[in-house]
């Protein structure tokens, strides 16, 4: 019987791999995860520049990688208790979490479709998105977009499954990148609440992600798609 190396399935060699919003936080370290695995990677991110790590990373593990600056997917968070909801605010948490992802996937497939690629999309939903009261931390839109993307998992793995596109999620909760800087000093009760309530009792760091999206990205998780994947410390 033909035998597949279980390490050959994890290589991202002979592969490239675009990342929005990966010049920083979450992003940047799924960008140095992948080359590490030989992966080549392009950022776009609305930085003027990304963090200076990345300028090493060709160099460092032998990959292509290119930084275009541009307003794409990614993902924002506001925090405001709903009484005091701003229209301006919600749309674009709505236009950037949701909207920006959605046409993303749909410009990234229809290319792969057009040239008869094979692909793997991740996305990023969130412990927010799983429709969970947060006490702490007054959020909604936030928390309802992130509900939307991991919404379009199902539906979009059924589309694209037979054009040989898998596309699943994951679900993180606190993850220490400049997103959450903004919570430290008076906003310090909801990173207690995060890291405190967690069986684990930390915050994650971005490097408690990118194993997973590179296993989803890799021939390693060729039989899953359409499914989101918590990582939050919690059961
Ligand atoms: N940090 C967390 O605790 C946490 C938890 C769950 C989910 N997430 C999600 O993970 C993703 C990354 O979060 P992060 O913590 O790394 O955030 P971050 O703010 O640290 O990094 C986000 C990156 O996206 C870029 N960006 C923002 N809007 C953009 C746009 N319109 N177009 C292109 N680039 C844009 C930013 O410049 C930044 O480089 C987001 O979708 C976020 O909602 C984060």
């Amino acid at each position: 019987m033909f035998e597949v190396k279980i390490t050959d399935r994890f290589n991202l060699g002979d592969k490239n791999f675009l990342i929005t919003g990966g010049g920083c936080g979450i992003g940047f370290a799924c960008a140095k995860a992948i080359a590490q695995l030989g992966g080549g990677v392009a950022v776009i991110d609305t930085l003027a520049e990304p963090v200076e790590e990345f300028h090493m990373l060709g160099k460092r593990f032998g990959v292509k990688t290119s930084f275009v600056r541009g307003d794409t997917a990614a993902g924002i968070c506001i925090d405001e208790p709903l009484v005091e909801a701003d229209w301006e605010h919600s749309q674009r948490t709505s236009n950037v979490n949701v909207m920006g992802t959605f046409w993303t996937i749909k410009l990234l497939a229809k290319h792969l479709v057009d040239t008869k690629t094979h692909g793997s999309i991740v996305t990023i939903a969130s412990l927010n998105g799983q429709g969970v009261y947060v006490p702490v931390q007054p959020c909604a839109a936030y928390n309802a977009s992130k509900a939307a993307v991991k919404g379009l998992m199902g539906p979009l793995g059924a589309e694209l499954g037979e054009h040989g596109i898998r596309i699943n999620s994951i679900s993180p909760g606190a993850i220490q990148t400049p997103l959450l800087k903004r919570l430290e000093g008076e906003k310090r009760a909801i990173l207690d609440f995060y890291s405190d309530g967690a069986p684990l009792q930390r915050l994650g760091i971005p490097e408690d992600l990118t194993p997973m999206v590179c296993y989803l990205l890799s021939d390693a998780a060729s039989f899953t798609t359409g499914a989101d994947f918590l990582l939050t410390g919690e059961s």
